[in-house]
């Protein structure tokens, strides 16, 4: 498909995801907006069990529209370490109370890790690896085909912070779920795109914002404000709405305009008793392994997400 002189080729994207709230909400804005590509999405488990997290991306594929997009199932749990969970945020279910068709369409019969590698190979240098859960695929990905750091156009991520976590004071909770996986996954010898907490936090569900996805008609109301909304913390005095994760990990890939960045060296803590899962992060390092998002444009982020939910609703 040749691409005309000022015209923007499409970013082509590969999600690796656990949905949840958020990942639900990250693939929506990956499959609306029209300077990505979505081109295979791949589930882990996390947020809830693999067969979950798997279902609900089967569902939203078909309700969403993308069913030309392969979807493949990977990991149910971490490399060692027990599994663990977040159904109190995201409900039983993994996507609040929101309630789908029954998918028709059958999971890929090739296995995350091997869509992933195959993904990444046929189209060298041209897909964007973006990994919103756990990263426990990915480093299976990368202990079976360690190339794939040549091949991915970029890798970014939804996890970890440089300041505090969420699910543990130190570690965030896509970094938590499987530390061994995150150490090898910073160490692989590719840079990666950390959006974590410092970040993402800055991307709430003000009721503003909440109003604004009203306005999306049926999409807002049957989908987007329950995702949105379906969690609030009873222990943050100062809750200010559900942070929307995921959707800053895709953002970055469209529009890493709205984001400024800093390089950094981040070592996962996997050894640590009240700190396993934390991402150390180093921003003197003089051997940088990953680009931190710092600050989030919040109106432009919002004005470009809504704007493109508002083209899946129309
Ligand atoms: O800590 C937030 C992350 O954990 C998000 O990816 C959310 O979906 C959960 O997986
Ligand atoms: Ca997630």
């Amino acid at each position: 498909m040749p691409t005309y002189a000022g015209a923007m080729a499409k970013k082509k994207l590969l999600l690796d995801c656990d949905p949840g709230l958020d990942d639900a909400l990250a693939l929506l804005l990956a499959h609306s907006d029209p300077d990505l590509d979505l081109v295979a999405v791949t589930t882990v488990g996390g947020n809830v069990a693999l067969d979950h997290t798997t279902r609900n991306a089967l569902e939203l594929r078909e309700f969403l529209g993308f069913t030309d997009v392969p979807v493949a199932a990977g990991a149910a749990g971490p490399l060692v370490r027990e599994t663990k969970n977040a159904a109190e945020v995201h409900g039983p279910g993994g996507i609040g109370d929101v309630i789908l068709p029954r998918a028709k369409l059958p999971v890929d019969s090739r296995g995350a890790v091997d869509l992933i590698i195959e993904t990444l190979r046929n189209s060298p240098g041209e897909i964007n690896l973006v990994a919103t859960g756990p990263l426990t695929n990915i480093a299976l990905a990368l202990r079976k085909e360690p190339r794939i750091i040549e091949w991915a156009a970029s890798f970014v991520i939804m996890g970890g912070s440089f300041t505090r976590g969420n699910t543990t004071p130190a570690a965030e909770f896509n970094i938590y779920a499987d530390p061994e996986a995150a150490a090898e996954v910073f160490a692989a010898g590719w840079h990666v795109v950390m959006v974590g907490l410092d970040l993402t936090l800055q991307a709430l569900v003000t009721d503003a914002i909440r109003e604004r996805m009203l306005a999306l008609g049926a999409l807002g109301r049957d989908l987007v404000v329950p995702l949105a909304t379906f969690w609030n913390d009873p222990q943050d005095p100062d809750w200010g709405g559900q942070a929307v994760h995921d959707v800053c990990a895709v953002a970055f890939v469209s529009r890493p305009d709205l984001f400024s960045s800093v390089p950094a060296r981040v070592e996962v803590e996997v050894a640590g008793q009240w700190t396993a899962g934390m991402t150390v992060t180093d921003f003197r390092s003089s051997r940088p392994n990953a680009l931190v998002p710092v600050t989030l444009d919040v109106d432009g982020f919002w004005d470009y997400v809504l704007e493109r939910y508002a083209r899946a609703a129309a």
